[in-house]
């Protein structure tokens, strides 16, 4: 998809499809008070060709309802598509990124393959968020996972452009244009990854794929395998690997920003992501119902990857390290049993109690690495509990915290990426539940408080380290397709943890 930012009138451009949009600003709280949908543009000619339809009350300017106009008269465009962001009172940046989505996946079945993009005015929502979501949520709406249907026709966007009025600061609009396009892009490559079946990306061609994105942004990558999972004494990530005949993967990347000296110290943020590419349980196997949806086991891994990719495009300045621990979890003659007891990278003894609690077992010794490769703050991102998906359903996701400052600054995050998380809480009460009474501690916690418990877990490798944990196994896959956004993987997490990272 080609992107550009036009500061042209929009009644001139001429274009397939010109997308705008419209907003209810009835205060009303009378429950049967009509709409009263404006259009958020102040071009008259726009106004004036929509004028005739909005007055019917057809349309409700609804979040992402859309209504198609055909030869709109007076304007450029050979069609004019409203998109609605829903009350006036209400509209957010995030609104606007789901409806630039919209207008993208209502262009791609009908073969429009170049459309024209007005997001509100400054009078609105600040004009820099509003460019760079716009492109973004283009980015996202763009995706599409029939990567191997031989009918496949690509109806992707050739081109997509934002139209904003012609601002006094163009270069910091083009500044939140370009970040919007690194950003997006870096959603969609995490994305193609989770799509991949297991068959398609075993740890070892994740470990190629992840090292040839990284060599194409200058970024340091090491992919090590089994050998160095010995050698540095990964016994519970090893343990998820024994069982499959594949490789594990355990993937390295660094960025240094540039003219920070070598030894300037600061803070030195560890990435680590879970990376099952496929998760059967291992002998604690798993019911074939819904198994096939295991492949986006590795969600959080591929969340790290397509994190890194952003952060060496856009040169924060505070070092990073990016891990992704990558296995596939199998039942075979060689696979760990219940009851094993496994020695972890930090020392620490685990009886395995259920072999499809294997995410944490592979985060508990990339959270040890991490340290030892010199990160100061951890933040970890996984699909790593059911239980979380009972706690918080498909619209937030899980955060969790030792330290309330690291998190406070993961929340304000938050505010720019436009991803829910939930926190949950920690405690010793929980921790009790991971006892174990051959060893230091079990990798189940029991029926009650799953997605919590496996977070304790965590927390025993993360130690003193400020650290955050992200259960996003409910969010990491679109059950159902909304109007801007696929069925399929999600790509959560990316755009919440390189905010992160950029607020260091
Ligand atoms: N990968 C799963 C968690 C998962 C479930 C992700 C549903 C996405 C959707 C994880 O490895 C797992 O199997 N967790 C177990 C833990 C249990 C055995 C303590 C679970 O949630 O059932
Ligand atoms: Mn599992
Ligand atoms: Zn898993």
């Amino acid at each position: 998809m080609r992107t550009q930012l036009s500061f042209a009138p929009l009644a001139g451009i001429k274009t397939e499809l010109l997308a705008v949009l419209a907003a209810d600003t009835q205060t009303s709280k009378e429950p049967d008070a009509e709409p009263k949908v404006v259009l958020l543009t102040s071009d008259k000619a726009v106004k004036a060709a929509a004028a005739t339809v909005l007055r019917s009350g057809e349309f409700k300017a609804g979040a992402n309802e859309t209504l198609l106009l055909h030869a709109p008269e007076g304007l450029g465009a050979t069609r004019l598509l409203i998109v609605g962001l829903g009350k006036q009172s209400k509209a957010t940046v995030h609104l606007v990124r789901n409806a630039a989505g919209t207008a993208v996946r209502f262009a791609k079945p009908r073969g429009i393959r170049k459309l024209v993009f007005a997001p509100p005015e400054p009078t609105l929502l600040p004009p820099g968020p509003c460019v760079r979501a716009s492109v973004e949520g283009a980015f996202v709406g763009d995706f599409d996972p029939d990567t191997y249907r031989s009918d496949r026709q690509d109806l992707s966007i050739d081109s997509f452009t934002v139209a904003v009025p012609e601002p006094k600061d163009k270069a910091a609009l083009n500044a939140a244009f370009a970040e919007g396009v690194i950003v997006g892009e870096s959603q969609n490559f995490a994305r193609s990854l989770v799509n991949e079946p297991g068959n398609k990306l075993t740890p070892t061609i994740f470990g190629r794929r992840a090292a040839a994105m990284a060599a194409e942004v200058g970024l340091p990558c090491k992919v090590f395998s089994t050998d160095k999972l010995h050698e540095l004494k990964m016994g519970a990530f090893w343990s998820v690997s024994q069982g499959s005949e594949e490789p594990p993967a355990l993937i390295v990347m660094r960025y240094e920003p540039k003219g920070l000296a070598k030894n300037a110290g600061g803070p030195v943020l560890g990435l680590v992501g879970k990376g099952i590419t496929f998760d059967t349980g291992g002998i604690s196997i798993k019911p074939a119902d819904k198994m096939e949806l295991m492949k986006y086991d590795m969600a959080g891994g591929a969340a790290m990857v397509g994190a890194m990719r952003a952060i060496a495009l856009l040169k924060p300045r505070v070092r990073v390290i990016g891990i992704v621990c990558a296995a596939e979890n199998m039942p075979d003659g060689k696979a760990q049993k219940p009851g094993d007891v496994q020695t972890a990278m930090s020392g620490k003894t685990i009886e395995i109690i259920n072999t499809d609690a294997e995410g944490r077992l592979v985060l508990a010794d990339g959270l040890t690495y991490a340290k030892q490769l010199g990160a100061t703050h951890l933040i970890d991102a996984a699909t790593l509990t059911g239980a979380v998906v009972v706690a918080l359903g498909t619209t937030n996701a899980g955060g969790f915290s030792n330290d309330d400052e690291t998190y406070a600054k993961f929340e304000a995050a938050l505010d720019t990426s436009g991803e829910k998380f939930w926190r949950l809480p920690l405690g010793e009460e929980y921790a009790e539940q991971i006892k174990s009474d051959i060893g230091d501690i079990k990798n189940t916690g029991g029926r009650y408080g799953g997605a919590i418990t496996a977070a304790e877990f965590l927390k025993v490798f993360a130690e003193d380290t400020p650290w955050i944990h992200l259960d996003i196994a409910g969010l990491a896959w679109v059950e159902d397709s909304k109007p801007y956004i696929a069925k399929g993987p999600s790509g959560v997490a990316v755009r919440s943890i390189l905010e992160w990272v950029r607020s260091y």
